[in-house]
């Protein structure tokens, strides 16, 4: 018979708490020194959690996209609006990530080796389903298909707006994602910034440079949809008497 649960053992937490190991304690440094790589651990880990969570959402949301169920499309603007929110709070956690102090970090940072965020493969997959500014990814494909499936044009939901109705609501929660994603990629390159000024990353690469060129925003044909209705609506109110 199963034991009822504890909060400890329902959230694993007698494991979950022995996965922070600063390399720094083994050598001896300051406690100070320590507890700045625990809050690099944590603020790495806890960003790795929130990448599953929001992957996991987002694979849901393909899924219902491909139905295109009346509750599906609801859940989707749900669920899409809830990986913008964790998008967010990942952008957040960099910013508390600025009150690294820079010595400390100068201390420990050798420990990584070679190690970097470039070979997060959670990321990598974001990027997959998001797409960038270069590649569309999965989820915007997955989108129009389902559109085609019931034989829903998307210029006509843009051209819409709120009287597409939940449509226009994925329209609208898939751009709260993209947005967060850049604003997620913006922050990082400002914390970078901030933490290594010009030098090269612990992967080799030239670092916030890199890291610039790679930020931009997903769903590009969405924004080109919408920039070309202000040209419409341009020229029909240049129209009018
Ligand atoms: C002091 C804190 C941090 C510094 C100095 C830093 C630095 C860097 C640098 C320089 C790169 C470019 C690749 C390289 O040459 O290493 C990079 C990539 C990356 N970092 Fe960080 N990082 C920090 C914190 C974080 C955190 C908390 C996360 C969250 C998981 C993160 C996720 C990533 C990801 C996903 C990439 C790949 C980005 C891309 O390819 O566009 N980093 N980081």
């Amino acid at each position: 018979m199963r034991t009822e649960p504890t909060y400890a053992s329902y959230l694993r937490l007698d494991e979950l708490l022995t996965l922070q190991e600063p390399r720094s304690a083994e050598e001896g440094a300051d406690l100070t020194t320590v507890r700045s790589e625990q809050f690099f651990i944590v603020s790495h880990q806890t960003c790795e959690l929130w990448l599953k969570q929001i992957l996991g959402d987002l694979a849901a949301v393909e899924g219902h996209f491909l139905t295109m169920s009346a509750g599906g499309i609801e859940r989707s603007v749900d669920l899409l609006y809830r990986a913008g929110e964790l998008l967010r709070l990942l952008r957040e956690q960099l910013v508390a990530l600025e009150r690294l102090p820079l010595e400390d970090f100068a201390h420990f940072r050798r420990y990584l080796g070679t190690a970097s965020g470039a070979q997060s493969s959670q990321s990598h997959r974001l990027e997959g389903v998001l797409g960038d500014a270069r590649r569309p990814g999965s989820l915007f494909p997955a989108f129009r298909t389902g559109l085609d499936h019931i034989g829903v044009d998307l210029e006509e939901i843009v051209e819409a707006g709120v009287e597409a109705g939940s449509l226009h609501r994925v329209v609208e929660a898939m751009l709260q994602v993209g947005s967060g994603y850049f604003q997620w990629k913006i922050g990082h390159i400002g914390l970078v910034t901030k933490m290594i000024g010009e030098q090269r990353g612990t992967a080799g690469t030239s670092g916030a440079a890199y890291l610039m060129d790679r930020a931009t925003m997903p769903f590009t044909e969405l924004h080109e949809l919408r920039g070309k209705m202000h040209e419409r609506r341009q020229k029909q109110t240049s129209r009018l008497p």
